[in-house]
């Protein structure tokens, strides 16, 4: 990595992203995430012992982390997904959302485990735990990779935090900018900031 400006240079991954100036230093590498993703399934599958917990993966940024957080919960679970997507361009601000596909499994009674990508303002998270706690849940959890610092406007609590990273827009490990980067397997710096 080129230290004065942050861009990748070619060799440091090989990866596709290496001759792209929109693409800035890795934030969180493929390593440090699968040690903390290690850990986050050790905790989960302690404080679940007894409760096989149900993971709602929220499409599409969660799909990476949920396949590996599944993987590192030593319990018997079940998985579903929904997909939310925003209200316009004021979604940012207002935490409007809507649902695009939503669950197959019933709620009732089940020990919910919301797996999200990233917790920005966690306005779409707000409206999310309100929707799936009045559908009966026995329990909900939240369980995010990553949470901006300083960036929170809600008044709960994130159960399991991977990452807390500054407030700079980030792709890679599902996150996308326009649907591109997915599949990057560290979390870098996209250095356009945030798409409009
Ligand atoms: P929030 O409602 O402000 O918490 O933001 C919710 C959604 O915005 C997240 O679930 C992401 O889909 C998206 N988002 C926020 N910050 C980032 C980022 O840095 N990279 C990619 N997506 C982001
Ligand atoms: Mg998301």
């Amino acid at each position: 990595m080129d230290e004065a400006t942050g861009l990748v240079r070619g060799g440091d991954h090989g990866s596709f992203v290496d001759s792209d100036p929109l693409v800035g230093r890795i934030v969180v590498s493929a390593e440090e995430i699968g040690a903390r993703v290690a850990e986050l399934g050790a905790e989960i599958s302690k404080d679940y012992s007894g409760r096989p917990p149900l993971l709602v993966g929220v499409l599409k940024g969660a799909f990476v982390f949920m396949a590996d957080l599944a993987r590192a919960i030593t319990l018997p679970l079940e998985l579903d997904f929904m997909a939310v997507s925003s209200y316009g361009a004021a979604t940012k601000t207002s935490g409007v959302v809507r649902i695009v596909k939503d669950l197959d499994l019933d709620l009732t009674g089940r020990h919910v485990i919301v797996v999200e990508d990233i917790v920005d303002s966690g306005l779409t998270l707000a409206y999310l735990r309100k929707s799936l706690l009045a559908r009966g849940p026995e329990s909900l959890a939240i369980c995010t990779l990553l949470q901006k610092s300083g960036q929170q406007r809600t008044d709960f609590d994130v159960d399991y935090v991977g990452f807390e990273i500054p407030p700079e827009f980030v792709i890679g490990y599902g996150l996308d900018v326009a649907e591109e980067y997915r599949n990057l397997p560290d979390l870098r710096v996209y250095l356009a900031g945030e798409p409009e």
